[in-house]
């Protein structure tokens, strides 16, 4: 592959695509598209895209069910990410059973650098900790969203039931991106409104979380790990290097 197309990116052609959803605000959100490279790679490595994305599943499902032991003051959040997780297992069952129709033998495979590449850069600290963690959450099923329409067309000309599979789950990748960032912006609005109640000026502003700031910096973050040459091809894997 040359430098020209390995440093393209790509946008999704949702503009006239059906796909039963609009994209705009996934796509808006994230900082860059995914490199036209990430694409190429996709067809001669199904069975690890298959599997990856299965073990990706999972970990959502596990993600969110951390949160629920953890945030048990949090209503909206334990009502949200229970039903998250739910649809995530579904997935994961949905994924299997692709697996099973194509003959992909489910074996252990490595997670690409992706998520602990955010997560590594989440503050230690609560409230903070919960919103950055939440903010995390929304790039990744962002992401996730903006590749399933990618891989709708080229998959389709693999295999269309794989093709439809992936179509289908862009609603619910969508669904969750909003419902992590609503979290992310409420709890933080909560927490600043709480701060500036109980003191007075500089002292209030310097314990506010700034969530727009924050989305800012790990949208830099994502758009890095995905752009940057990656050696592994994995669902979120970065360019071919
Ligand atoms: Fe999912
Ligand atoms: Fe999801």
């Amino acid at each position: 592959m040359n430098a020209t197309s390995s440093n393209a990116v790509l946008r999704a052609d949702t503009a006239s695509a059906d796909y039963g959803v609009d994209l705009t605000p996934v796509q808006s959100f994230l900082r860059c598209a995914t490199p036209l490279s990430w694409l190429e790679q996709v067809d001669a490595n199904l069975g690890l895209l298959l599997i990856d994305h299965a073990n990706c599943e999972k970990k959502a499902a596990s993600t969110a069910l951390n949160l629920l032991y953890k945030y048990i003051d949090r209503p909206e959040l334990l009502h949200k990410l229970s039903k998250l997780a739910r649809e995530e297992l579904r997935h994961f069952e949905q994924v299997l059973e692709q697996m099973a129709r194509l003959e992909i033998h489910y074996e252990h495979v490595s997670p690409s650098r992706y998520a602990a590449g955010m997560r590594q850069h989440v503050a230690t600290h609560e409230p903070a900790k919960l919103v950055d963690t939440l903010i995390v959450g929304a790039f990744i099923e962002a992401r996730s969203c903006e590749r399933f329409a990618l891989l709708v067309p080229v998959i389709s000309t693999i295999d269309m039931a794989l093709g439809k599979f992936y179509l289908s789950l862009l609603k619910s990748e969508a669904r969750h991106f909003k419902d992590y960032l609503n979290l992310a912006s409420s709890y933080a609005l909560a927490h600043n409104n709480s701060e500036a109640a109980a003191l007075k000026g500089v002292a209030a502003n310097k314990r506010m979380i700034d969530v727009e700031r924050r989305i800012d910096f790990f949208g830099e973050i994502e758009a890095g790990l995905v752009t940057a040459p990656d050696s592994e091809f994995r669902f979120h894997s970065g360019a071919s290097s």
